[in-house]
């Protein structure tokens, strides 16, 4: 679904290349999760898949980027909308602000592309009914919370039915519930088979949630495979990037009691079954 080949990348302003010869293949139904520290590149590297680096933001890019069995270059803009949809941290900003009602916003981007009236209704109807916003759909958008924002935010972008889905940090302004909600709608977009990526740095969500993570560190690939072989190894720490909770802990005990954990656990389900069976 997503392929990238040598890419590098340096911003116009910026003296040295950022994102250093990154080869990635994504396939089409995966949850990869990004980490990495502060700075290391991650929301530059989302907006190279989307294809708004080098188009809207300039600098300088090489390498072969291919999204579902496309070169970017030959995917024009309104394609790339319906292709991929991306959802910010801050959803407040992802509001048009000129729709009076939910049920409209949700309803802008499809009318944005021309859709038939018909249609649109039943897609924003089905999304509202998907998300489980019915009792938000006659309220105005700029007088909701944060998460109901968030979510009315992805709604907008669900509803274009795009096969990609990229999230940048969508519950770092969010409460407990917020983060909570927004996680519920990632497990129902993979379990429809969308490909997500998920920028987060709430680790024991990752872990939860991502099969693949990948570890970004100064605009290069630490690490990339399967999310429980890398939580779980201490290595990370070494790069700024912290352990879930209970690998932590699991790792402390280990320290004391050699072997008291078989496996490192990333999820507090895991941990149970590992105690369980000692
Ligand atoms: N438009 C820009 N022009 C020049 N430099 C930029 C631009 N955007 C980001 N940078 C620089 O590129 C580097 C990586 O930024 P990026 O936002 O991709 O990191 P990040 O991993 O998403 O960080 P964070 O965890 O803080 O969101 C930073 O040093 C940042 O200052
Ligand atoms: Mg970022």
């Amino acid at each position: 679904m997503i392929e990238l080949k040598n890419v590098s990348f340096k911003y116009e302003l910026q003296e040295n290349t950022l994102i250093k010869n990154i080869n990635l293949t994504i396939d089409e139904g995966e949850f990869v999760g990004i980490i990495g520290k502060n700075g290391s590149g991650k929301t530059t590297l989302c907006n190279i898949i989307r294809g708004i680096i080098p188009d809207f933001i300039q600098g300088k890019i090489s390498g072969d980027i291919i999204i579902d069995d496309k070169n970017i270059d030959d995917i024009e803009r309104g394609e790339m909308a319906e292709l991929v949809g991306f959802v910010f941290q801050n959803p407040f900003s992802q509001i048009s602000g000129i729709k009076k009602t939910v049920f409209e916003e949700i309803a802008y981007g499809l009318e944005n592309l021309g859709v038939e009236r018909e249609e649109i209704i039943k897609r924003v109807e089905d999304v509202i009914k998907l998300l489980k916003i019915e009792d938000l759909r006659d309220k105005a958008p700029n007088e909701l919370s944060g998460g109901q924002s968030q979510r009315v935010a992805i709604a907008s972008i669900i509803v274009m039915n795009p096969k990609i889905l990229i999230f940048d940090e969508p519950t770092s302004q969010l409460d407990p519930l917020g983060t909570q909600e927004v996680f519920d709608i990632l497990k129902l977009l993979k379990s429809q088979n969308k490909t997500i990526i998920l920028v987060e740095h709430k680790i024991d969500m990752i872990a939860e949630y991502a099969d693949r993570v990948i570890v970004l560190d100064d605009g290069e690939i630490l690490f990339d495979g399967d999310c429980h072989r890398i939580l779980s190894n201490r290595k990370i720490e070494e790069h700024n990037v912290s352990m879930p909770i209970v690998s932590k802990l699991a790792h402390q005990i280990n320290d004391r009691r050699q072997g008291f954990f078989k496996n490192i656990p990333i999820t507090l389900e895991e941990c149970k079954r590992e105690l369980e069976a000692n």
